[in-house]
Parts: structure tokens; sequence; C-alpha cells
């Protein structure tokens, strides 16, 4: 059985987005509870401006309260050079570092161009590399709801110019749900050619009801790594337009129902994300947790089993 890992991001790219500001101790208890499901890793906050990003003020709190478990990275958002100080008290195992492949984005997003942002983000890996493992999560991957396409290509040289400064990990993101399977496949038949070794995680929205069939033509390339957020939640606020991420539990309960192993736990999780609307005070997109797995059953009709008998 081929293994998929997943990051649950709803913590973060789950939150950042939401009206109302989720308390420190629910932030806490949900990250406690996402724990014990089997995640490979929980990206639990983002240490950018809190004008910015109101709801994740937290960050440090948060970090500070959670209860850690092994086998489960804890990685968090940074921005820039302040956020990594930051970040670095709270001892995260890993610094998720962002910039976007589309320069009107980045300028939205980051206040930045992407020279800059790279420059910047160099700086953080040249200073805290060697005490914490560095992913880059490349935004707008599949295109930009400003700028339209991105070509492959440039996609391909950022990747290259991070991982010639040894960051361990990239994740292609597709901010805006703007990819299609096909050109999905592409990508990850080229990444995982290019950047053998390297720790690849796909990041889909559903935006425009893609998601799933892109995590299967990422799966199908190769790809065993995928940012999921529970309930579906998310979205950047600095990306017009844009919704929630692929919601976790649906895509752990398509691939588990293909055979793969996923590490998770559904009977814990499902109970998690039924909660979730509690939390943020709506209801969110996910579908399993309305309808049930596959696997759970409903009786049949009375008149049914009478015809049945009828018949037999
Ligand atoms: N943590 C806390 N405060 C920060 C910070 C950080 N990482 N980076 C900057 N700040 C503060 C500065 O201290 C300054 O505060 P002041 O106004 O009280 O003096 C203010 O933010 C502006 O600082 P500046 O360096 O001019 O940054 P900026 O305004 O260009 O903003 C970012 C840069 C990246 C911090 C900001 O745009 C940001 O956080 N964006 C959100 C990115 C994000 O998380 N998007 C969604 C996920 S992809
Ligand atoms: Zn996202």
């Amino acid at each position: 059985m081929k293994r998929i890992y997943f990051n649950e991001v709803v913590m973060r790219d789950g939150f950042q987005m939401e009206p109302e500001f989720v308390p420190t101790d629910t932030k806490v208890a949900l990250t406690d509870a996402l724990s014990q499901c089997g995640y490979a890793k929980i990206e639990v906050t983002s240490f950018t401006s809190a004008k910015a990003i109101p709801m994740l003020r937290d960050a440090e709190e948060v970090m500070g309260r959670i209860q850690r478990h092994s086998g489960v990275e804890y990685t968090v958002l940074v921005p820039n050079m302040r956020g990594a100080e930051r970040a670095l008290e709270s001892r995260p195992d890993e610094f998720n570092l962002v910039m976007s492949m589309s320069e009107t984005h980045n300028l939205a997003n980051l206040r930045m161009t992407r020279e800059n942002s790279f420059a910047a983000l160099r700086e953080v890996i040249q200073r805290f590399g060697a005490q914490v493992p560095i992913n880059v999560s490349l935004s707008t991957c599949f295109g930009c709801p400003m700028e339209g396409g991105v070509p492959q290509q440039e996609v391909l040289e950022w990747a290259s110019r991070f991982t010639d400064l040894g960051v361990r990990g990239l994740t292609i993101c597709d901010t805006t749900g703007m990819a299609q399977p096909a050109q999905v496949a592409q990508m990850c038949e080229v990444l995982r050619q290019r950047f053998a070794g390297l720790q690849l995680t796909l990041h889909f929205h559903n935006t425009r009801g893609m998601g799933l069939a892109n995590v299967l033509a990422a799966v199908q390339s190769g790809i065993d790594r995928f940012d999921g957020s529970l309930g579906g939640l998310g979205g950047c606020p600095y990306a017009p337009g844009a919704s929630g991420n692929i919601c976790s539990e649906d895509a752990i309960h398509m691939l588990d129902a293909m055979g793969f192993d996923t590490g998770m736990d559904l009977n814990r999780l499902l109970p998690i994300a039924r909660d979730l609307p509690g939390v943020v005070g709506h209801s969110v997109p996910g579908q399993v947790a309305k309808s049930g797995r596959i696997s759970d059953l409903h009786p049949a009709l009375p008149s049914v089993t009478s015809l049945k008998k009828e018949l037999s």
C-alpha cells in the first residue's frame, strides 16, 4: 500500500480569512485533537503581522500551549525575518516560508516584489537553515487571479533558486483553484524528475470544484504529500475570489477507499470535522462529515424489506 502523507492547514490557511476571531483556547484544543488523528504535519499558525492577519495574532501563545505528539511535525508559516525571529522562540519543527509566483499576488500578499521576497527569504534560510528544517510554499503556481497563466518554467526557476539554498521541501500551491488535472500531472512529472529527493507537497484549493481531481492527478504522478484543510475551510485574504482548500477528510476518505495508506484515523477525524461549523459559526464545504463514509450504510425502508421477502 502506497503511503500518502497529510499536512493539516486548517489552523493557518483555514482560519486566516475567517471574520470572527477563534479564541486561543479553541485553537489549542483543536490542534491537540488533530494531533491524535495521524497527520504527518500540522501547520499550527503563522508569524505574520497582526495587522495583516488578525486571526493569527496569538501565534506565540498557541505554539506555547499545544501538546506535541511524537510523529507529528508542527510547522508554522513565516513571511519575513521578523516572523522567523518570532517563530524560532516557539520551537517549531519546520519553517514554512512563502512567496508567490505572480508578481501582482506577491505585491498584494507580502507587499514586496518577488526579487525582494526571495532576498529576504534567502537571509532567513542562511540564518536559520542549520537550526530548523525549511519548506518553501510557492503560491499561485498554476495561475494568478489577477495576472492569469503562470508559466511552468517560472515555477521551476524559483523552485531551483530555493533548492540551491538547501531547503528540505517545496509546496506547490494552487492558491485560488485555477489548476486542472492535466496541468497538475504535467507539473508533477517535471517536479519529480527535477527535484528527486526533495519533500514535495501539493496544495490545492477547491475554488472551481477541481480539488480532488487534482489530488488524484498528483497521486498518479507519484506525489505523496498533500496539504488539506479540515472541512474545506480556507483561502488567502490577498487573493481575490479565493475560497477553501481541499477538504482534508474528503481527500483522506477518497484515498483510503482507493487503498492508499494515509496513516489517518477517520473515526477520530470526522467528529472533529463535524464540530467545525460550531467553531467558525457557519457551515463548511466538506462532504464526508455530512454524508458519512461509503461504509456507513443506511437501513432499507420497511417497504423494501417486505418487497424482498415477497420476492424471495
Ligand atoms: N510579525 C509581526 N509583525 C510584523 C511582521 C511579522 N512577521 N512583519 C512586519 N511586522 C510589523 C512591523 O513591525 C510593522 O509594525 P508597525 O506598523 O507597528 O511598525 C508593520 O508590521 C509593517 O512592517 P513592514 O516591514 O513595513 O511590513 P509590511 O507592511 O510590508 O508587511 C508582511 C509585510 C509580510 C509582514 C505583511 O504583509 C504580512 O504579514 N502579510 C500577510 C501574509 C500572509 O500571511 N498571507 C496569507 C498566507 S499566504
Ligand atoms: Zn492556500
